[in-house]
């Protein structure tokens, strides 16, 4: 028998080989976890179609974080759920805001861990778009890139280290960067979420956050899932614009995304595990059909090795205490 020269199972041997040899390596460096803030007190709600996942009042939230500081996870993702929404969010604007209390309140209690907001109006709408609508209910661009300026402005305020807007409006990153500056907070960075794609994985967020729109879809600004180029031009744009991460989004059914990004700018990768990456593996281990912890990791690798630097999921928790074995 002619055996080839290379035999590529030797070096899987055992762990110790496999361990020498790994081409990526997931740290808890790499890992942001999203949060829920929600108005009110004592509440701690677990989203249904998200365990593990829970709205909470900005005590309550304290707490959590405390806890996700203690893991090493360097970063948290806030978002808000305000006591009341109207047609222009402006809970989202107020520096006594949900978002904008629960930022000082961590910023006060857990030093050292990084605080990232997310910027956007869904969850402050009552009609629940990510922006303010013309007379014929569409989402009018240039109107609501003057209030997501504000909206960053006051997160700034409130002290959050980097903020990341989320909602796809042309021309955002700018508006943001110039209020940014014009109010002296030349130095806070803005993660954008530069390719942001209209996904059904986002199905369980929404029950989070309460953000589903109440008519219509996200599809007139949040990108069409089957174009890859496209993406290409909108990280440009954002990156032009001033960006100083940019992300995809969800990460698992963008993976060549996450890769086409990654080769053609050498700006910091983010890749958002979103709601429905994680309730899939939640509902499946909990069938009894998958052994989720394992997929999970297997999942935030493989969105690692497609070339993102960070993951924003809500898997971090968990992945922080396997790391840690
Ligand atoms: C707000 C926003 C959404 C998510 C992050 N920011 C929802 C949406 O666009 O509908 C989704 C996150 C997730 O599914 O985990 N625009």
């Amino acid at each position: 028998m002619n055996f080839p020269e290379y035999r590529p199972r030797r070096l899987r041997r055992n762990e110790l080989f496999r361990r020498m040899v790994r081409e990526t390596k997931l740290s808890v460096d790499d890992l942001i976890y999203p949060l829920f803030a929600a108005a009110g007190k004592g509440i701690r709600k677990e989203v249904p179609s998200m365990p593990g996942v829970y709205q909470l009042s900005v005590e309550n939230l304290v707490k959590d974080v405390k806890e996700v500081r203690s893991l090493g996870i360097p970063a948290i993702l806030l978002f808000g759920i305000p006591a009341k929404k109207d047609a222009v969010g402006s809970d989202a604007c107020s520096d006594k805001g949900i978002v904008q209390t629960a930022v000082r309140a961590v910023k006060d209690a857990v030093p050292g861990v990084m605080v990232i907001t997310d910027v956007c109006f869904c969850e402050y709408t009552d009609h629940g778009h990510c922006g303010i609508l013309t007379r014929d209910g569409e989402v009018d661009n240039d109107a609501t890139l003057a209030i997501l300026a504000q909206s960053a402005v006051t997160h700034a305020r409130a002290g959050a280290d980097m903020v990341a807007p989320s909602d796809m409006m042309d021309g955002r990153v700018a508006a943001i960067r110039k209020g940014l500056d014009g109010e002296g907070f030349q130095g806070t960075p803005i993660m954008s979420y530069a390719a942001k794609y209209a996904s059904g994985f986002y199905g369980p967020f929404r029950d989070a956050a309460e953000s589903t729109p109440k008519s219509g879809d996200r599809k007139a600004y949040q990108m069409d899932p089957p174009n890859a180029r496209e993406a290409l031009r909108e990280v440009a744009l954002d990156v032009r614009e001033g960006a100083d991460i940019v992300m995809v989004k969800p990460a698992l059914a963008y993976l060549d995304v996450i890769r086409r990004v990654r080769e053609a700018f050498d700006l910091p990768v983010a890749a958002y595990n979103v709601s429905g990456e994680y309730s899939i593996v939640k509902a499946a281990a909990k069938l009894g059909w998958i052994d989720g912890d394992r997929v999970m990791m297997e999942i935030l690798t493989g969105i690692k090795r497609a070339g993102a630097d960070l993951i924003l999921t809500y898997s971090a928790r968990d992945a922080a205490r396997i790391l840690s074995e």
